[in-house]
This record gives C-alpha cells, sequence and structure tokens, in this order.
C-alpha cells in the first residue's frame, strides 16, 4: 500500500513538473507571430481605409451616395479627384478629398478609352503610400458604388488580413467576363486588398502600369500586377457590379446567401422602391440595413399549405406572394426584370453569370409584390412592415385578395465567424389566420427542417 501510494504520488508530481516547464517554455519562447494570433482582435470598419476613384465634375452629385454608408466619425474614407471638386463642401466632405497624382509618364493606347484609368487605378499605390495606421484591408470603389461596411467587415474577417488577398467579384454578364476576365474584381463592385499585398503591390505597381497601357480600365490594371505577384481572384458574391440597367427587382429579391457587401451603378437603375429616386429608394433600404445589416435582402421562402401559398422575402426590400406550391430552387434564380448594361445587346439569358426565369409580360400573372414600409427594433426584436404594391386590378386568389400589409418578426441576424463560413438560410411561419395583414415569424430552421409544402 504504502510503496503504491508514493510511486502514485512520484508520477502526479513528474506531471505536474513536465505540464509546468512545457508551459514555461511555451510562453518564454513562443514566436510572438503564434501569440498574436491568439491576441489578434476581430476586425472592426476601423480596420478598414476606402479608396474612392471619383473626379471634379462628378463628386459633388455622388457625395449623397457616399454619405449613405460612409461618415467622417467612423469610417476612413478617401476620394480621389483629378482635381479640386468645383463646388466643394470643404469641412463638412464625407471623405477626405485627395488630388490624384500625375499619371502623364504612363502609356494609354486604348482607342475611345480613357487615360484616367492610369490615375484611379494607381489609387492602391498612392492610399498605400499615404501611411495610414492599423490598416488591415484596403478597399476599392467608384463614387457611385454603395458599400454595406458590417458586411463586408464580415465577410473580410474569414481571411487572414496578414497573408496575400484580392477580394471581390466578376461582373454579372458574361460578355464582360470574357473581354476583361472571369477573375478579373470589377472595380464598381468594389474590392478589397489585403495591407500586406497592398504594400508589396504599392512597391512595384508603377512599373505594372507600363506594361499594360493597352487595358481600357482601371480594375484590368491591378488585376494585372496582382497576377503578376502570383495572387489570385478570392470571389465573393455580396459584391455587386451591376451590369444591368433598369428594374432589379429581380436580382434584389434573390440574393445569394452571403451577405451583401455592395451596389454600383446604383443611378443607372431605375430606383429600386416605387415612388422614389434613386436617392430617396436606397436611404429607405438603409433603414432596414441600419437595423439588421446581416440579413439586408437575404432570401426567406415560407408556405401556407390552408391556402395554398408560397411566400418569398428579401428581408428589408421586398415579399412577394404566389398564389400555389412554389418549389425553393425556383424562388433561388433571378427573375428576369433588367435589361442588359450593353443597350444593344441581346436580352437572352445565356449573357449573365446566373440562372434566370421569366418574369410574366402579364402583370396579373406575377405574383403579389409588398415593399417595406417601416421598420422598428426594440428588444423584443425587429418588425419590419411591407406594404402591398398595386400596378393592375388583377383577381387575386380569395386567400389574399383584402392582403394589404404583411409584418414580419426577426431576431437581429448575428453571423459569427464559424456561421460566416457556413450559412444556412433561415426558416419562417406564417400566423395562422389572416384577412388584410399577415404576419410572419422568421427563425432559425431545425436541424432536419425542409423549406417546402408540407402536405
Ligand atoms: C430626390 O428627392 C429628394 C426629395 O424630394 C430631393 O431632395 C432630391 O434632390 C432628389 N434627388 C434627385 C437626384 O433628384
Ligand atoms: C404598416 O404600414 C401600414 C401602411 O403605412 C400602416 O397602416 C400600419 O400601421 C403599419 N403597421 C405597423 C405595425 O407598423
Ligand atoms: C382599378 O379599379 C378601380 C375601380 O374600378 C379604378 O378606379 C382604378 O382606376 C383601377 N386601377 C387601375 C390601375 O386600373
Ligand atoms: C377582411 O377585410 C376586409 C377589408 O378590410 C373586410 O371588409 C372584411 O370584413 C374582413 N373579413 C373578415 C372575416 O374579417
Amino acid at each position: 500500500m504504502p510503496r503504491t501510494l508514493t510511486l502514485a504520488r512520484f508520477k502526479a508530481l513528474l506531471l505536474f513538473l513536465s505540464v509546468f516547464l512545457n508551459l514555461y517554455f511555451l510562453l518564454l519562447h513562443a514566436p510572438s507571430a503564434l501569440l498574436s494570433r491568439y491576441t489578434s482582435s476581430p476586425t472592426t470598419r476601423r480596420h478598414l481605409v476606402f479608396a474612392i476613384a471619383s473626379s471634379s465634375r462628378s463628386w459633388s452629385r455622388r457625395e449623397p451616395y457616399l454619405r449613405l454608408w460612409c461618415s467622417p466619425a467612423s469610417t476612413r474614407a478617401f476620394a480621389f479627384l483629378d482635381r479640386a471638386p468645383i463646388d466643394s463642401s470643404g469641412d463638412k466632405s464625407v471623405a477626405r478629398v485627395v488630388v490624384s497624382g500625375d499619371t502623364s509618364r504612363f502609356p494609354y493606347t486604348f482607342k475611345g478609352g480613357l487615360r484616367s484609368a492610369i490615375r484611379v487605378a494607381r489609387m492602391v499605390k498612392e492610399v498605400v503610400d499615404r501611411g495610414e495606421p492599423d490598416v488591415r484591408w484596403f478597399v476599392f470603389g467608384d463614387d457611385d458604388t454603395v458599400f454595406f461596411v458590417e458586411n463586408l467587415v464580415r465577410t473580410l474577417s474569414k481571411y487572414d488580413h496578414d497573408r496575400w488577398f484580392y477580394v471581390g467579384s466578376n461582373s454579372e454578364s458574361y460578355q464582360q467576363n470574357v473581354k476583361y476576365s472571369f477573375d478579373m474584381a470589377f472595380g464598381g463592385g468594389g474590392f478589397a486588398i489585403s495591407h500586406s499585398l497592398a504594400t508589396a503591390l504599392a512597391r512595384v505597381f508603377d512599373s505594372c502600369l507600363m506594361r499594360y497601357g493597352h487595358w481600357y480600365g482601371s480594375d484590368a490594371r491591378v488585376f494585372s500586377c496582382v497576377a503578376e505577384l502570383g495572387v489570385g481572384l478570392t470571389h465573393e458574391p455580396g459584391f455587386h457590379q451591376v451590369d444591368m440597367r433598369g428594374n432589379l427587382f429581380g436580382m434584389l429579391s434573390a440574393h445569394p446567401l452571403s451577405p451583401l457587401v455592395s451596389l454600383h451603378h446604383v443611378d443607372a437603375t431605375d430606383p429600386i422602391f416605387p415612388n422614389m429616386n434613386n436617392t430617396q429608394a436606397l436611404e429607405h433600404l438603409f433603414e432596414a440595413v441600419n437595423v439588421d445589416p446581416a440579413r439586408i435582402l437575404q432570401q426567406i421562402v415560407c408556405y401556407d399549405m390552408s391556402h395554398s401559398l408560397t411566400v418569398s422575402v428579401a428581408w428589408g426590400y421586398a415579399i412577394q406572394v404566389y398564389d400555389g406550391n412554389e418549389l425553393l430552387p425556383d424562388l433561388l434564380s433571378m427573375q428576369k426584370t433588367f435589361m442588359p448594361w450593353r443597350r444593344s445587346g441581346s436580352i437572352d439569358a445565356s449573357q449573365y453569370m446566373f440562372n434566370m426565369r421569366d418574369y410574366p409580360r402579364d402583370k396579373c400573372k406575377r405574383p403579389t409584390v409588398f415593399f417595406l414600409e417601416s421598420i422598428v427594433s426594440s428588444s423584443h426584436g425587429i418588425l419590419s412592415n411591407y406594404s402591398r404594391h398595386n400596378v393592375e386590378n388583377c383577381s387575386k386568389a380569395n386567400a389574399i385578395k383584402n392582403l394589404e400589409q404583411i409584418r414580419v418578426f426577426s431576431q437581429k441576424l448575428k453571423l459569427d465567424s464559424d456561421e460566416m463560413k457556413a450559412q444556412r438560410r433561415q426558416c419562417c411561419e406564417i400566423l395562422p389566420s389572416f384577412n388584410d395583414s399577415m404576419t410572419i415569424n422568421i427563425r432559425r430552421c431545425r436541424d432536419n427542417e425542409l423549406i417546402s409544402m408540407n402536405f
């Protein structure tokens, strides 16, 4: 007995000593990089620096779009202009206005193109050379690009800013991608470059510019130089170049699961809400964005078996109510409500990078649409309110004949970094009885729950 006890004690002592010594040497000699991996704070808005391509002619017209997502107090943004703006808002300016450096020594040979492409491309060097402190990502966009910054932060947090990353998206237009590259981040949709890659790029950029005088745009020049450094595009579907015109409804109501990061060409398309101009419509969208950014445009589908209805919610924007059972995969494709960017282009589906379905010409054959009216948030959750958009006097199924408003309850969507890596669509249910007002509750799906009409 005493013998075994001593042995056990001795073993315990040895174990203790070895754990202690291990910890001691680990903490004493661990390379600082190993430790910093654990101490690195989460990426926030403050770690981003935006460089916005603008010009003295467009600045005052486009500044209201920047105002939607950018504020001097919370966002570091520099607007690069060819010269000082004509009517400057001075100290009240939403971004720091910077006059770009001289680029007359670089070649530009693209016929019918604009030399300003070089100036704009060179933002990637000029913004790094400013030496801003504590930058994890440099983000580039145009003055008609609207960013959804919280979602951008979440998206970029998936990647290690100490490694070389070039994050963005190509065009929705197949032809544009053929012309430039399927692997190029289109500049209007915006793209992000990790600080470490940006630092390397800034050192070599001027020498790259000498080789690409034959390219049309600025984004192709950045893409080429990034490619020469041996880095490829990390594709994130939340960036939107929006090489489309007209009514974006079909695109916005079937957004991919990735959070919405950007929208471009915001004044070249129709206003996204009825009876508003472009600025007002985007301001209206931002009422929802500011309440629950991660959920904006997220598509959630629920079914009412007793009335045979299918309801597709694009949160914060619009709801469509279909008569009958629409299968989920069909609802995930985009309704063809928009036109190609090139006005001469044909309108067939093969020119886009995504699946589409027809939007009936006969307005009465379309689903009934409800647009965001108002939104309120409290400690119990979020109530968004959508009201019916009547275009014609169409006779609708009895169940929705009187339906004028839809109220949607949800909780703020918190996507932590694990959820960002494996996203899952949420579920919803329609409260049983409705007449002129319907209530929908959005919640997480249960483990084995299927998004379908249950029989
Ligand atoms: C949009 O409407 C608002 C409010 O009526 C107005 O102040 C603003 O100038 C309009 N913007 C444009 C671009 O027409
Ligand atoms: C929703 O909007 C409609 C139309 O403006 C309004 O009549 C209704 O009171 C609103 N409901 C809520 C809950 O805010
Ligand atoms: C719908 O019908 C009402 C009443 O018959 C009529 O006043 C209204 O103008 C019609 N609206 C449309 C868009 O046709
Ligand atoms: C449904 O709403 C309509 C219009 O608001 C109203 O006339 C009707 O009485 C309501 N029906 C029921 C059962 O509440």
